[in-house]
């Protein structure tokens, strides 16, 4: 077994006194896509949060459990939360492309962080399109403004942006939730060559696509990980009732 790219430890979870997640365990391999799950209120988000620290700033939660990725406590006070944020990075159900052109967008961050040198610019902005499937589309219409780029286009732009930051884990929460088909199945093609270089953890918008993208798969109901297997196994011989029960359409 490959070591664990995260490590979910007894992880449980209480906005205020209501408790979201309940003593969840499960390891994430790297370079492989992981999916998490099940009907809303389940937890997903809330599980994905945490592990970039975003809820840091939710008043009134309690956490138990740890979280490590690459063996490192991320809770731990020693972490430098913005050096853990760079290395995973998120993105959400909405594009949300900022004011200016393709190439501003991709590069936000890095001329945030101080980076000037036009070539290494250049390189980076190059590598983000390419790992999520967008240069060929937008090669020469950098300097466009990315408002005009189609909403599934705008999306693969928000993953370049994150990926420009050069992220080592990629957490993608319903990315396809507001696409066209054509457009989810580009997202989705992009999935295969980002794995190669990332580990990513992605909620997907239905049954169908964790199916066609789960290299390993949680199923989450109510705060609890019902099932976690490879994706070949919980879609077609879900061992509890109740992953076979929501696979198969019976709820939810
Ligand atoms: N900021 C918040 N404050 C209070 N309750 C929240 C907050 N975010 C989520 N919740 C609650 O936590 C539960 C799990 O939500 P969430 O993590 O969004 O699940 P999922 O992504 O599976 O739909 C839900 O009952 C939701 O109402
Ligand atoms: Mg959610």
């Amino acid at each position: 077994m490959v070591e664990a790219k995260i490590h979910i430890d007894k992880v449980s979870y209480a906005y205020g006194e209501n408790w979201v997640l309940n003593d969840v365990t499960l390891d994430i391999a790297p370079n492989s896509v992981t999916v998490f799950f099940g009907p809303a209120g389940g937890g997903k988000t809330t599980l994905l949060r945490l592990i970039n620290r975003l809820n840091d700033l939710v008043e009134g939660t309690q956490m138990k459990g740890r979280i490590l990725v690459d063996g490192q406590d991320i809770y731990n006070s020693e972490i430098h939360i913005p050096t853990l944020r760079r290395r995973v990075g998120m993105v959400f159900a909405l594009p949300l492309p900022l004011p200016g052109t393709v190439r501003e967008n991709v590069l936000y961050g890095l001329k945030l962080a101080g980076v000037k040198d036009r070539s290494r610019l250049d390189e980076i902005l190059e590598q983000s399109l390419t790992q999520s499937a967008l240069w060929d589309e937008v090669k020469d219409r950098l300097d466009h403004l990315a408002v005009a780029l189609s909403g599934g286009q705008q999306q693969r732009l928000c993953i370049a942006r994150s990926l420009a930051l050069e992220p080592d884990i990629l957490l993608l929460d319903e990315p396809t939730s507001g696409l066209d088909p054509i457009s989810t199945r580009k997202v989705e093609d992009s999935l295969f060559t980002l794995k190669e270089h990332y580990t990513v953890i992605i909620v997907p918008h239905s049954i169908q696509q964790a199916a066609r993208i789960a290299d390993k798969a949680a199923f989450f109901l109510m705060g609890n990980l019902v099932e976690y297997a490879a994706g070949t196994e919980l879609f077609t011989r879900p061992r509890k009732k109740k992953t076979e029960e929501y696979v198969t359409g019976r709820f939810g």
